[in-house]
Order: structure tokens, then C-alpha cells, then sequence
């Protein structure tokens, strides 16, 4: 996830721009700001870029999924259908609007699978929420269908893969709203920030309010405006657009690079039989931030990423199974509900279900798989010997493996 690979001087001559005018604020101040607005600029870009009718910046991806949840009308009461391999944002925004996350199983995607999906559809349930891990997609036809079918919103976490698309549409412009991170690590940053996509007006008028306390920013004079609703702030700064207008030019040469990166490293690791892909719904839409393997076994999986540890070269390789920050069996305090306030008992007793919930099918996957993180400034050279030291690790390991049967 490479922005900051490729930070220089776009960035410090856009950031430059407001510091000349010193208003670093996206509203207001028309006069001294003397026609700067890199939020508003970066919108359009966005726009231009994603083929979506409206973008509203946020101060992160985490606010950009609790902004479009609230827009939505989201809320108390329902139940927010989301995968057992996200990031914890995602589940900390449904609680945040007060509505029930119900994590469900993945498959060979990676991401939602349909079935467990049609499984735990209940009364309650009002939003489905694939999260486009990766880079890459989850099966979003059967989950359009399912939305469909039930009545339901389609909300994309699409904050890991920016210039992904499916079926020749960008990921998160698909659903009824989609988000973006521009955090530090993701394929264009702006430092801190997200983007709350949609093509629904009436959802960019919710979201634009929600993240500016309700404001209804229609006037010139800010101090007028009215409250149509209770918002919050989570608003961006001129600085953190600055950073991601620069970017966002980059951005098409950043997935080249990923995607020639990419083919280069699966080609060396595809010469070990064992090894097997992760399932990509639209192949030519992945945009590539990683390259995520399965080995045939858990056991043969920890003993690869033991032994890449022991010799230096885990470096960009993730195991996620043991990972604190993306996958269910590390989340305790999902588990126990540990909050700093206190939380509605129905709400707290749906968190809880899941410490008892079965991920048996999510294990099986996320135990025998490793993602490598893309680099961009990585020579031919560089990729070679990286894949050549990785294939030697598991053709060993495997090797092992056989005997001890
Ligand atoms: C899948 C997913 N959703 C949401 C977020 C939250 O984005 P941010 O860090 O900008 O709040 C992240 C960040 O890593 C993410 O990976």
C-alpha cells in the first residue's frame, strides 16, 4: 500500500499552496483563501476519477464508514452483516452509529462469502458490508442480489482498494454509498483522511451535514447556516487534501507499477505446485496492493512464516491468522465487549455472541494463508531474489513436511 513510496515534490507544492494562504480550514474564510480549496478539488477529482456522482472527504476512513452509516439511517436496532477478516474500523463504526455488527464467515475470496451472508440475514438486518480486502474484490453480483432480494443496503469498505474495479466499475462507487481510507499505508494518502462515496444525493446532502455538526452549508456565511439534524466533526483539513490532490495524479501510475509487481512475484511463486491463489471474482479488477497464497495446511503455513522470521525475510509478509488488528480470533475485546461507556444490554449481548460463534470456515482459510505486501520501488532484481527466497522457504518446509508423515 504504497503512497508514501512516492511522496516528494507534488505533495510539497500543493501542501505549499495553503500554507501561502494560511487558511486551513475547508470552509468559509472566501476572501483571504483567495481561491484555494483542495478539499473541494479533491472532490472533484474523485468524482472524475471513480466515476461517482457525489464524494464527501472525511478526517478518516473510520469517520467515512460511520458518516455513510448515519446517512443511510443506520442505526439502533439494526444489524450490519460485515466479514470476520476486515479491519477493526469497520466493526468500531457500526457500533459507533449503535447498530449490531454480525461478523460472518469468508471464502477463497477473501471476503464475504454469499452463503454465510444468506445465513445470517434476520429481521433486523438492514446493511450488507463487504470489505474489499487487499486489493481485491468480494463477489459483489451474488451480494447485489442478496441486497436485492432482502431489501437490503449494499455498503462498500473499499478503504483497501482504491483503483480496484469490478466488472469494469471502480469498488466503491457499486453499492448504495462506498468509503475510502487515504490513511498513511494505503494505496494514495493524504496522511489522515477518507471519502464517503455515492451516488445518491440524498446520502452526500446526510453525509456532508453529519461530518460538519449538522451544518446545512448552503449560505455563504457559515455562522448562518442552519441544523437540520445532530451531526459531529469530522471534517478534513486543507492540508490533508493538499497531500491527496497531489496523489490522486499518481494514482494510475501506482497500480502499473503495483500490477507489473505483482504478475513478476506470483509468476516466481507459481512454481511451486503446492501454492494456490486467492480467488479474485474479477481478475483484471485486482488492484494488486498485495498477492495473497494459501499452502495446503495450517502446519505448513506457520512453519513457512516461522522460518521467513528466523532468516530475515518476513519483512511485507503478513499472516493474518495471528494478527491482532484484521481477523476475528484475535479480537477479545470485540469478544468481551469491552467499551470505556456503557453500551445498550441488547447491543452488548449481540457483540458478546460472538466469542461462542463458530469461524470454523474462516480459520480454515485465513490459518493456511500469507499476503505479500506490493512494493513500488522494488527492482526486478529486488523482486527476483525476494521470490526466490520465499519459494526456497516453503519448497523446504514442505520438503519437511513429507517426510515427518
Ligand atoms: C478495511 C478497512 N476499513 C477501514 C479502515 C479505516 O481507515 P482509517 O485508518 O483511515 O480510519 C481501514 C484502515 O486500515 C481498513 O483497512
Amino acid at each position: 500500500m504504497p503512497g508514501f513510496e512516492f511522496f516528494g515534490d507534488e505533495e510539497r507544492k500543493e501542501v505549499n499552496d495553503v500554507l501561502e494562504t494560511g487558511i486551513l480550514m475547508r470552509y468559509g474564510f472566501d476572501g483571504p483563501r483567495k481561491g484555494i480549496w483542495k478539499a473541494k478539488e479533491l472532490e472533484e477529482a474523485i468524482c472524475n476519477r471513480f466515476g461517482t456522482k457525489h464524494a464527501m472527504l472525511v478526517s478518516s476512513g473510520t469517520a467515512a464508514l460511520t458518516a455513510a452509516m448515519s446517512a443511510l439511517g443506520i442505526g439502533y436496532g439494526d444489524e450490519v452483516i460485515l466479514p470476520s477478516f476486515t479491519f477493526v474500523a469497520s466493526f468500531e463504526a457500526v457500533l459507533s452509529v449503535g447498530a449490531v455488527p454480525v461478523l460472518v464467515d469468508i471464502d477463497d475470496t477473501m471476503t464475504l462469502d454469499p452463503a454465510a451472508v444468506r445465513k445470517a440475514i434476520t429481521s433486523k438486518t438492514k446493511c450488507i458490508m463487504p470489505v474489499h480486502m487487499c486489493g481485491s474484490m468480494a463477489d459483489l453480483e451474488a451480494l447485489q442480489a442478496i441486497c436485492k432480494e432482502h431489501k437490503l443496503i449494499l455498503l462498500e469498505d473499499a478503504c483497501q482498494s482504491i483503483g480496484g474495479t469490478y466488472k469494469g466499475k471502480q469498488l466503491g462507487t457499486i453499492g448504495d454509498a462506498g468509503t475510502f481510507s487515504f490513511d498513511f499505508v494505503k494505496t494514495i494518502t493524504c496522511a489522515e483522511a477518507g471519502v464517503v462515496m455515492t451516488n445518491r444525493e440524498d446520502i452526500y446532502i446526510a453525509a456532508d451535514g453529519y461530518s460538519d455538526h449538522g451544518h446545512d452549508h448552503k449560505g455563504a456565511d457559515r455562522g448562518a447556516d442552519l441544523h437540520p439534524f445532530i451531526g459531529y466533526n469530522f471534517r478534513i483539513s486543507e492540508l490533508h487534501a493538499a497531500v491527496g490532490l497531489a496523489q490522486i495524479k499518481k494514482l494510475d501510475t501506482f497500480l502499473a507499477i503495483q500490477k507489473k509487481n505483482h504478475s513478476a512475484l506470483k509468476n516466481i511463486l507459481s512454481q511451486v505446485p503446492e501454492i494456490s491463489f486467492r480467488r479474485i471474482p474479477d481478475e483484471t479488477g485486482d488492484s494488486c496492493t498485495f498477492l495473497s497464497w494459501f499452502l495446503p495446511t495450517e502446519e505448513a503455513t506457520k512453519a513457512v512464516v516461522a522460518d521467513l522470521k528466523a532468516k530475515g525475510i518476513l519483512a511485507g509478509n503478513f499472516y493474518w491468522f495471528d494478527n491482532n488488528w484484521h481477523y476475528i480470533r484475535k479480537w477479545d475485546h470485540l469478544k468481551n465487549s469491552v467499551t470505556l461507556n456503557g453500551l445498550h444490554p441488547d447491543l452488548k449481548e449481540a457483540v458478546m455472541h460472538h466469542a461462542t460463534k463458530d469461524f470454523a470456515a474462516s480459520d480454515a482459510i485465513m490459518s493456511r494463508c500469507v499476503s505479500t505486501a506490493i512494493g513500488l520501488l522494488w527492482t526486478p532484481e529486488q523482486i527476483q531474489t525476494k521470490g526466490e527466497q520465499m519459494v526456497q522457504v516453503i519448497k523446504q518446509v514442505l520438503a519437511e513436511q513429507v517426510e515427518k508423515v
